[in-house]
C-alpha cells in the first residue's frame, strides 16, 4: 500500500509553516518566520501575528507542495494537490489568533479538495519528530523502544512524557511556571540581546564561565515538574542590585552561570524518570533542544543508562515547523483519526498528553 501523502500548516504562534510527508518521509517543510514583524515589539504580537498568518498561508502552502519537487525528482511528477491525501493542522496549545488562521485555511482547502482533515495537537508533534526521515540525514527511528521518555523543551512548554506507545501517553512532569525557552527569551531580554534572545543568550553562554551562584530550582521537592521563575527573578535582582556594565564578557558568565543553573535543573529532573521509569530510549523534542551543550548533557546522562537518545537531525525539525505535524498527523491517518470541519476549532490550552 502507498503511504498516505499529507499537507500539513502549523501557525501555532509565530511561524507559518506547510510541509508535505509521505508517511515519516519529509518531502517538504517550509518555514517561514515572521520574527523580524515581531522584533520591535519584543514578544509576538497577535494581531501581527494573525495578519501575517493569513496573508502568508497560500504562499508557503504552494511552495511547500513545489518544493516536492526539489526534495524528491520522483514524487514531482505525482505530488500536486490533486494527490494529497489528507490536510493536517495544529488546532493547539498556541496562540488563539495564530491557531485560528492555520484552521481556517486547512478548512478551506480541505473543503474545495474534498479531503479529510486531521487536527493535530502541536506537542505531539515535537514530540514525535525525531521519527521524520528527511533525506540526507536522520533515518528516523527503524526500530523503537518503548517505553519511552519524552523530555519536551520549547518556548511554551516544559514536559516529561512516558510513551508506552504511539498514541499512547503519559505526563510525568511539567512546569509549573515559565517554560525553559521562555526563560532563555526572558533572561536574554534583560541583557538587551534582541528577539527572540534564547539562542543569542545560549551562543554567548558557550563563551563564559559560571562564576554566578544561581540557585538550583525546586531541590526542596522530589518530584518531576519543573519551575524557572524563580531562576528568573534571581537573574533579576542580580541585575537591579550589582547595576554590571553589560559588556561582552560579563553576559557570556553571566549567560553561562544561568544556563548551568536551567540545566541542573532539567538534568536531575531527566535523571529521576530515567530511574523511576526505566525508559528503553529517550526523544528530545522542541526548540530549547537546538541547544547544542544541552544535547551535550543529555547524552553523558544517557551514556550512563545505555540509553539510546533521539532527536531531530535535522534542525528545521527542532523547532517549529509543519513537517512534525505531518508525522504526528500520519498517525492519526492509520488510526482513522480524522475529524469533521464542524468540529475542529482551535485548542490554546490544549493539554498534552489529551488530559483523562
Ligand atoms: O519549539 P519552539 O520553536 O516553539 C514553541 O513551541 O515554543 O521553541 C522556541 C523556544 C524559544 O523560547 C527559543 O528561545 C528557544 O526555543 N530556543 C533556545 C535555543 N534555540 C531556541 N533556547 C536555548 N538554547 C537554544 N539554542
Ligand atoms: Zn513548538
Amino acid at each position: 500500500m502507498q503511504e498516505p501523502t499529507i499537507l500539513s500548516i502549523e501557525t501555532s504562534l509565530d511561524d507559518t509553516c506547510a510541509a508535505v510527508t509521505r508517511g515519516l518521509r519529509v518531502i517538504s517543510n517550509v518555514v517561514s518566520s515572521q520574527t523580524s514583524h515581531h522584533a520591535t515589539w519584543g514578544g509576538t504580537v497577535p494581531d501581527i501575528a494573525k495578519r501575517l498568518h493569513k496573508e502568508w498561508l497560500p504562499k508557503v502552502v504552494t511552495l511547500a507542495l513545489r518544493k516536492t519537487g526539489i526534495t524528491d525528482s520522483r514524487i514531482y511528477r505525482y505530488t500536486d494537490i490533486r494527490n494529497i491525501d489528507a490536510i493536517a493542522v495544529t488546532r493547539g496549545p498556541g496562540l488563539a489568533p495564530s491557531l485560528e488562521q492555520g484552521i481556517s485555511y486547512a478548512k478551506e482547502l480541505a473543503s474545495n479538495l474534498s479531503l479529510p482533515l486531521i487536527g493535530v495537537n502541536h506537542m505531539e508533534g515535537h514530540l514525535l519528530s525525531s521519527y521524520a526521515q528527511t533525506k540526507n540525514v536522520t533515518k528516523g527511528l527503524a526500530n523503537p523502544l518503548y517505553p519511552a521518555l519524552g523530555f519536551l523543551i520549547s518556548g511554551g512548554h516544559t514536559e516529561l512524557v512516558l510513551m508506552r506507545g504511539i498514541g499512547n501517553y503519559e505526563l510525568l512532569g511539567v512546569t509549573l511556571d515559565d517554560a525553559a525557552g521562555e526563560a532563555y527569551d526572558k533572561v536574554a531580554r534583560m541583557l538587551m540581546l534582541g528577539y527572540p534572545g534564547g539562542p543569542i543568550l545560549a551562543e554567548m553562554a558557550k563563551f563564559g564561565k559560571p562564576v554566578i551562584n544561581f540557585p538550583e530550582p525546586m531541590t526542596n521537592r522530589p518530584d518531576l515538574n519543573f519551575s524557572f521563575s524563580g531562576l528568573k527573578t534571581a537573574a533579576r535582582q542580580y541585575l537591579e542590585r550589582e547595576k554590571p556594565e553589560l559588556t561582552r564578557e560579563f553576559i557570556q558568565d553571566f549567560a553561562a552561570s544561568f544556563q548551568t543553573a536551567v540545566f541542573k535543573h532539567l538534568i536531575k529532573r531527566l535523571r529521576r524518570a530515567i530511574d523511576l521509569y526505566t525508559p528503553q530510549m529517550l526523544l528530545l523534542g522542541g526548540g530549547v533542544v537546538s541547544n547544542t551543550s544541552l544535547r551535550a548533557a543529555v547524552r553523558d546522562l544517557a551514556k550512563e543508562y545505555d540509553l539510546p537518545t533521539y532527536y531531530p537531525k535535522n534542525k528545521k525539525l527542532i523547532t517549529d515547523n509543519a513537517a512534525m505535524i505531518g508525522i504526528a498527523a500520519y498517525y492519526q491517518y492509520l488510526n482513522n483519526d480524522f475529524i469533521y470541519s464542524k468540529s475542529l476549532d482551535r485548542l490554546p490550552n490544549l493539554n498534552f498528553p489529551k488530559s483523562s
